[in-house]
């Protein structure tokens, strides 16, 4: 696995992402938004960072950012886009970071973890008010999913469809309808059968 994040790590966000700053600070917003609202001088650690795409827009929103990768060629991505913000070498299961946190976030990354439910006991460890990822719930079933965290001591979960393309460039105009769409209710269940991610946050 972390051969093939260092070999993918230049230009990683740019050949990932059809539109990388928007599809950041849409997700930043989530992360900021879902469950207990964050705010400004909290601070929040990106589990499996690649090369830092969180890091500025969540600076906007004033949050203390630090991030965590495994691997060394996409750390020194992210330290090059960010100098002097704090980057940790290490696995996401295993890391403990040398203060609590207030926000443990973790994107496209969650099911790394060969034990699922241990790594979120690892994190719900040392995160003080939230923890927040995002996955394909037609790969990753929700049920399960908030079985494991209510069972890592979460009692607390927030499930928001996420609805904006990774690869394909979508229109500016276009960009509210995508955001209606994801507070659809029953319209936005029918769509994530076949599409979307959701982003979880879970907190005690
Ligand atoms: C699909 S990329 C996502 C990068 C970033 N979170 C984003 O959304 O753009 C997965 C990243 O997680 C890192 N990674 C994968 N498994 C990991 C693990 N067990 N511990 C730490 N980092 C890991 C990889 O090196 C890679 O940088």
């Amino acid at each position: 696995m972390v051969e093939k994040y260092d070999r993918l790590a230049d230009g990683f966000s740019e050949i990932e992402y059809a539109d990388p700053s928007r599809y950041a600070e849409r997700r930043a917003t989530l992360i900021v938004e879902t469950g207990p609202r964050l705010r400004p001088g909290e601070t929040v650690l990106d589990l499996g960072c690649g090369d830092a795409i969180m890091a500025r827009p969540l600076a906007a929103h004033g949050l203390r950012y630090s991030g965590l990768d495994a691997s060394e060629r996409m750390l020194e991505a992210a330290r090059a886009c960010n100098p002097g913000l704090p980057f940790a070498l290490g696995r996401i299961e295993e890391y403990v970071p040398p203060e609590p946190i207030d926000a443990a976030f973790c994107l496209r990354t969650f099911y790394q973890p060969a034990d699922r439910a241990a790594f979120f006991r690892h994190v719900a460890g040392y995160t003080r008010r939230k923890f927040v990822f995002d996955f394909r719930p037609r790969t990753h079933p929700a049920g399960p999913v908030v079985d494991d965290l209510r069972a890592a001591g979460f009692r607390h979960v927030e499930l928001r469809p996420f609805f904006l393309p990774q690869r394909r460039h979508v229109p500016g105009a276009a960009v509210p309808l995508v955001t209606a769409l994801e507070h659809g209710g029953p319209v936005a269940s029918l769509v994530l059968r076949r599409y979307g991610r959701l982003f979880c946050a879970a907190w005690r």
